[in-house]
């Protein structure tokens, strides 16, 4: 088995080999300019890992893993016009860079890119690969829509944003374990389990993500900390903070959820008090724990050496305690 360190190497390799045409240069930078942001490669990165717990040979995995970066790379350019964004990886976003129109349509010949490489593919699992692969990316369309959607929406539950976040990030990394599953040779069921497994670490880690998003470090997070206070996303902070605050602290808080604020600061600074008054933060952690054991449970019964399913159960590991 192949270290995750040295996978993210080989990915990160086939990033800078990426040739994209000069012309339009608007067109074609931005794809450039956001790949080589950095970036954690963790979805390919788990096609891989996936891949080669079946096969010593992952060779054969490498293109179709740049198009699960890419396609991810693609939907981050489109999600941060939505969410207006000003930064990614500590930069500024492709449509404050240059403009909407560019973010738009870069974005979407990033999606025909993401298309072409993950067709590269032995010719018996073309559609097999291509049926796994078009599921996950209605499912992140669904999700995000579900995301906009839940912004101006005031009753959303903690069942309607688990599953808003399982289409919106959950799937697209069970889709990768399970395309780098089946090009290795696996059967469907641990396939479906590495799915599982994926699944489950996905909703976690946009858990994680949330919480991040309050309470990271602006320094090492490279997104603008309280864009989701600021944007009222139906979190589970959130979700939590309104089922527990009562008496004064709740007015204060629907004050605040209908602030079309002059100083953001003071939003975020304010939500972020009532957070820690009701300490939402723990909440959101056990039930980020809670998934991830669901995730450990599934790979724990994909049928492959317990020595070579460890680097994945570290991965998961590493995922929740990320600071970027
Ligand atoms: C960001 O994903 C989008 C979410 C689903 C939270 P990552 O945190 O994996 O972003 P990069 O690719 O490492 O920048
Ligand atoms: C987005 O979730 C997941 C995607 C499908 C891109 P977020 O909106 O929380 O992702 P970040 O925080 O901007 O990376
Ligand atoms: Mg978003
Ligand atoms: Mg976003
Ligand atoms: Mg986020």
């Amino acid at each position: 088995m192949q270290s995750i360190e040295e996978l993210q190497k080989i990915i990160d390799r086939a990033i800078s080999e990426s040739q994209y045409p000069e012309s339009p240069q608007e067109l074609y930078q931005p794809i450039t300019y956001l790949m080589e942001l950095g970036g954690k490669r963790l979805r390919p990165a788990s096609l891989l890992m996936a891949c080669n717990l079946f096969s010593d040979n992952i060779s054969k995995a490498i293109k179709p893993a740049l198009g699960i970066e890419v396609f991810h790379n693609f939907t981050l350019m489109h999600d941060d016009i939505m969410d207006n964004a000003p930064l990614r990886r500590g930069k500024p976003t492709v449509h404050k860079k240059w403009n909407q129109s560019v973010a738009i349509l870069s974005g979407d010949v990033m999606l025909v890119e993401a298309y072409k490489l993950m067709m590269q593919v032995e010719t018996e699992i073309i559609a097999q690969i291509l049926g796994i692969f078009n599921d996950t990316a209605v499912g992140v369309c669904e999700g995000q829509q579900m995301d906009m959607n839940f912004e101006s929406v005031s009753e959303v539950n903690v069942e309607q944003y688990i599953n808003m976040i399982r289409l919106k990030t959950a799937v697209l990394l069970g889709g990768a374990l399970k395309i780098g599953a089946l090009i290795g040779g696996s059967s469907l069921t641990d396939a479906e389990l590495l799915y599982q497994f994926g699944e489950n670490l996905g909703i976690a880690f946009q858990l994680h993500d949330d919480i991040l998003d309050v309470y990271g470090d602006p320094e090492k997070f490279g997104k603008q900390v309280g864009g989701d206070i600021l944007s009222n996303k139906k979190t589970f902070m959130l979700i939590s903070a309104r089922a527990l605050a009562t008496g004064e602290l709740n007015n204060s808080l629907e004050k605040w959820l209908e602030h079309t604020e002059k100083d953001p600061g003071n939003k975020v600074q304010a939500v972020t008090e009532i957070y820690d008054q009701l300490g939402v933060k723990n909440l959101a952690e056990k039930e980020m724990m809670n998934f991830a054991e669901k995730a450990i449970r599934a790979l724990e019964q994909v049928s492959a050496e317990t020595s070579k399913k460890e680097i994945l159960r570290k991965f998961a590991e590493t995922l929740l305690v990320r600071e970027s």
